[in-house]
């Protein structure tokens, strides 16, 4: 479904502070796959995901999302068939409208790349039941401004926002990371049901790395804008988490102490 092909990206190239953030980073996801993605911060995780959705242009290497090359395709074309979520609560909502508001705008913008947008019954009534799905007592706050729900809340909202369209592909930038733990844990289980019933491709980046080696069927490893490690099948469900901040830290040269920090839950 997704096949990231040798691509490079170097920023500032030719200044002081020139910075190699992608080095040759090839990653094929089949239809359905559930990887997650780990790395200490500045490894090129979020980057990888910015050169997916078309935040910049690549230095070299193709990217194919269900066969078709959209390595030229610009971001806004791209969004239709991309939803992705980011760590801030805040992003991809509109706070002062409501949430079935921003349901309908989501809904028509993948629907007919339109802005317009006319809120009909029938579709409110898709909404109302896919929020009560999630069992937060969303389907009942669609008048509500996004502003006024909490943060898991407004997760759920963007989660349902992303997906209500059926994209290709969903990115996930530690999208449970600012939560408190019983709103992480509740976003993450639905999480795993709309991907598990849209069969989505699904690229999710965490820092919790016991998160990272049961959600989902694969783990991927980044570091210095390289991938490191792609665990799966066997070897994944017999690795514990003290064996793969193992292999990080033989993978880069005994850095093990301060990326226990960064990988704590
Ligand atoms: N637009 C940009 N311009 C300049 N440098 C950038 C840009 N985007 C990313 N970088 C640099 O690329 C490197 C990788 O950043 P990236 O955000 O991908 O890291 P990350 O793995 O997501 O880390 P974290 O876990 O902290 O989110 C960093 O050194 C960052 O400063
Ligand atoms: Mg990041």
């Amino acid at each position: 479904m997704l096949e990231v092909n040798h691509i490079d990206k170097t920023f500032l190239a030719g200044t002081p502070n020139e910075h190699h953030a992608l080095c040759d980073v090839s990653l094929h996801l089949k239809k359905g796959e559930f990887v997650t993605l780990i790395g200490t911060n500045g490894a090129g995780k979020s980057t990888l995901m910015n050169a997916v959705s078309g935040t910049f242009w690549l230095d070299r290497g193709t990217i194919l999302l269900d066969g078709e090359d959209i390595t030229y395709k610009k971001e806004h074309k791209r969004s239709a068939q991309i939803g992705r979520l980011f760590q801030d609560p805040m992003k991809g909502t509109a706070p002062d409208m409501t949430v079935e508001e921003n349901l309908a705008i989501a809904y028509a913008r993948s629907k007919r790349g339109a802005l317009q947008f006319a809120l009909k019954k029938s579709d409110s009534a898709f909404f109302r039941e896919a929020l009560a799905d999630f069992g937060m007592g969303l389907e009942e706050r669609m008048k509500t401004k996004v502003g006024l729900l909490s943060g898991g809340q407004r997760q759920a909202v963007t989660l349902l926002m992303s997906t209500i369209a059926q994209p290709k592909l969903l990115l996930l930038d530690e999208h449970t990371a600012a939560l408190d733990p019983s709103a992480a844990e509740k976003v993450m289980e639905i999480t795993n049901r709309i991907v598990k019933q849209q069969d989505l491709t699904t690229l999710m980046i965490t820092h919790n790395i016991n998160q990272a080696l049961h959600t989902g069927t694969r783990t991927i490893m980044m570091n210095a804008g390289k991938i490191i490690l792609d665990l799966s099948g066997e070897e994944r469900e017999n690795m514990t988490v003290p064996e793969l901040l193992e292999l990080y830290a033989q993978k880069n040269h005994g850095e093990l102490d301060n990326d226990r920090i960064l990988f704590s839950e």
